[in-house]
């Protein structure tokens, strides 16, 4: 079978923001802590307590931006038991993620740390739900006032006297949920108050605040949250109310109580899964039209700061701290989830992976001084030229569809977008079953020459730590011919293939 991709590269247009391929880390069961940061007598390689393994591997990802502390943690954190002498920093429980102790050793002067190592923009999540607008004020003003101030001051006194740049500031998280179980109407007002104190110190790098949005398909919480604290910047001001409005979606293919198991799933499954990765663009489009109503020039963003699978625990595993295996199904949600956001890149400005190590759809599993690269990794890798780049329309003629049962979904799921004379096509095949010859067709470019990587395997392949290597990525061979490219792209296949 071939299906032909139609990409018309004289029509550049939304740029792919960078952000779209973030990431999130919460003080979540193993993600910080161990994934990430380890304790001086670990023995495992770090700088300043930072994995090197992870931190390379990390680096190698182009990591844009990585979004902190959490996720439910966020609304019950208080950042200044998070600074100062590690003997004494005070303990808190992690109510939300397993009632474990938290020692606080990983806090704001440790994030900052992990960001100037991956190199990325930072977003610091603020506490609405159970924090004051003083704390959220001085927080601000602790991590980016420059001149004399008590919270400069004290930042100076523990180590740091150079303020840190906050390139994206979160006032509050899930606070219809987890945050506070608010209404629309409650949050959206304290919203207006909360962002009021969020003050921007650096006026060459103003930090962007990001509006808690809706839950999957709450178009109601939008509607509301907009309509009272959605506010373009007066004559007179230099900011709005928000820059960026929130979106949560997970992917669950058995339902928020029954999840499913990572490892083990049948076709029906399968297909329901990449139904359910698919209906991302359903919510964008739903959210994006309430959008719009407000903010027709698309000035704010929409931040899907939390997205991915989310399965049943690995057996045995504690049950608060969502560890969960990675297989070619990941892959396949992370590639169609990602073309999506580029193909709505005009109003999708940042996108966080939910999570990035050990949690979730991780992209890197840790066990002791063990680490491996999941399929998912993988695809943020093979998907990495994108950033930054002009996304070009592109139209799948005749893919054909597949599937089982009640879900049944296009074959062929594509993006693509130009950068530095550089074009990047990423196409993924939804079929359990079947390979499929594609044929990109340009409008008028001739390709001088095409590079190709696939990643593809028996649906349920994945890394473990005694074969790191069974799903990876691979040389694909394409053909040039004229204005069109070719190659054959095996049963549940990712491609990135990319033109001169
Ligand atoms: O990513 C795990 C949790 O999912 C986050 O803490 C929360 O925001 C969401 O419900």
């Amino acid at each position: 079978m071939m299906t032909t991709v139609k990409i018309n590269e004289k029509s550049p247009q939304s740029t792919i923001a960078p952000e779209i391929y973030g990431h999130f880390s919460e003080h979540l069961g193993r993600c910080i802590y161990e994934g990430i940061f380890v304790r001086p007598d670990s023995g495992i390689p770090n700088v300043n307590g930072m994995r090197t393994d992870v931190v390379e591997a990390l680096r190698e990802l182009k990591v844009p931006v990585l979004r902190w502390p959490g996720g439910c943690f966020a609304d019950e954190y208080h950042w200044m038991d998070g600074i100062g002498p590690k003997e004494t920093r005070k303990k808190m429980i992690n109510t939300h993620w397993g009632g474990v102790t938290e020692d606080n050793s990983f806090g704001t002067h440790e994030y900052f740390e992990l960001c100037r190592q991956l190199g990325c923009k930072t977003y610091v999540n603020g506490n609405v739900g159970s924090g004051s607008v003083r704390e959220m004020s001085e927080w601000v003003e602790y991590m980016t006032f420059p001149g004399l101030s008590p919270m400069a001051e004290l930042r100076a006194k523990n180590g740091h006297p150079d303020p840190w740049r906050v390139d994206y500031f979160g006032v509050g998280n899930e606070n219809w949920g987890c945050g506070g179980n608010m209404t629309p109407e409650y949050y959206a007002n304290l919203y207006r108050r909360y962002q009021t104190y969020v003050r921007h110190y650096d006026n060459a790098a103003p930090l962007k605040k990001i509006c808690c949005g809706a839950n999957v398909d709450d178009d109601n919480w939008t509607e509301n949250v907009l309509r009272t604290c959605f506010k373009f910047p007066q004559p007179d001001e230099a900011h709005g109310f928000m820059d960026g409005l929130s979106l949560h979606y997970y992917v669950h293919p058995g339902g928020w109580k029954h999840k499913g198991s990572a490892l083990d799933f049948d076709e029906n499954v399968y297909y329901t899964t990449m139904k359910k990765a698919l209906y991302m663009e359903d919510l964008i489009n739903l959210h994006g039209a309430v959008m719009d109503k407000y903010d027709p020039e698309k000035q704010i963003g929409m931040i899907v700061d939390e997205w991915g699978s989310w399965y049943d625990v690995e057996p045995g595993t504690n049950p608060g701290f969502l560890y969960q295996q990675n297989t070619v199904r990941d892959a396949l949600i992370a590639a169609v989830t990602l073309n999506i956001f580029n193909n709505h890149s005009d109003r999708v400005k940042m996108a966080c992976l939910a999570q990035m190590v050990n949690v979730l759809q991780a992209v890197i599993l840790t066990e002791g001084p063990k680490m491996l690269l999941t399929p998912t990794y993988h695809v943020m890798h093979m998907y990495k030229g994108h950033q930054g780049g002009l996304l070009l329309p592109t139209e799948v003629v005749d893919g054909g569809t597949v599937g089982a049962g009640e879900s049944v979904v296009p074959r062929l799921n594509v993006s693509a977008s130009q950068k530095d004379g550089t074009v990047t096509v990423t196409a993924a095949n939804l079929s359990l079953t079947e390979k499929t010859q594609v044929e990109l067709r340009f409008d008028e470019l001739i390709p001088a020459g095409a590079q190709a990587v696939v990643l593809s395997g028996e649906v349920h392949a994945h890394n473990t730590f005694d074969d790191p290597d069974a799903v990876a990525e691979r040389k694909l061979d394409v053909r040039c011919d004229g204005h069109t490219v070719t190659f054959t792209l095996p049963a549940c296949g990712v491609a990135a293939v990319t033109l001169k």
